[in-house]
């Protein structure tokens, strides 16, 4: 399962791209407005780090067909190939998805609750359905199985959707969604943090610098070689 990462934090985006195996930047209206300022200047700054050939995914702000039409392409204009346009689920956003597909766009289709959403995307075109599994399980709805559904659901029709989850708010939620057959996710900077934090890996790494430094001192196997 790829992962993207949810977040327009430049100082977060420069450093998970730089130590984590991330494949690109979603933001959202929300996640942006966390940023404020000049947003075109934030979003050609993301995509300055990122490089030209990962994604980065951009919601439309406009609501009305014609609009959403002029807006993504604007966007894509704006920031370059590999830029995926969010729209929500919603009939005229279908509507828009099926446009922009049919003209070679790469649109996510977002705010998806349920399997049958995702199959409505799937069948509009959308490079990507974006569940959100957090905001599910925090009602006492089943996000895990809505994306296990959904994933279901594309494999037995053979699309070339993929499933890009999203709203995590624990690792074990991105684990699951990865086990139920999600192809992508989107963590924020503190849920993919907690995806690789292990108080275990800490205490093995230390003890094995205490075993070495106890038999050899200082040194390390690059002077040992370099000497040779
Ligand atoms: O990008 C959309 C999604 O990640 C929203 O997450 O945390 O606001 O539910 P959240």
């Amino acid at each position: 399962m790829r992962i993207i990462l949810d977040t327009a934090n430049l100082e977060d985006i420069r450093y998970f791209h730089t130590y984590y195996p991330i494949e690109g930047v979603t933001t959202n209206p929300t996640i942006l407005s966390r940023e404020g300022g000049d947003v075109l200047s934030l979003l050609s700054e993301i995509r300055s780090v990122i490089g030209p050939e990962k994604e980065l995914h951009v919601q439309v702000i406009e609501t009305e067909y014609e609009r959403i039409l002029e807006e993504a392409h604007a966007i894509v204009d704006f920031l370059g190939k590999n830029t995926y346009v969010k729209i929500p689920v919603t009939e005229v956003g279908l509507r828009a998805t099926k446009a922009l597909s049919e003209q070679g766009y790469g649109v996510t289709v977002t705010a998806i609750l349920t399997a049958a959403q995702a199959l409505l995307a799937s069948n509009a075109g959308a490079a990507y359905a974006a569940p959100y599994v957090n905001r599910l399980e925090n009602i006492c709805a089943d996000g895990i199985g809505t994306v296990a559904d959904t994933a279901e659901i594309f494999k037995a029709s053979g699309t070339k959707t993929k499933i890009l989850a999203a709203s995590f708010k624990t690792a074990k939620e991105v684990l699951d969604v990865a086990v139920a057959g999600c192809h992508a996710a989107t963590l924020s900077p503190d849920v993919l943090r907690r995806f690789l934090a292990h108080t275990t890996t800490d205490t093995s790494i230390a003890g094995f610098s205490a075993d070495w430094k106890h038999a050899f001192g200082d040194v390390t196997l690059l002077d040992l070689l370099k000497k040779r």
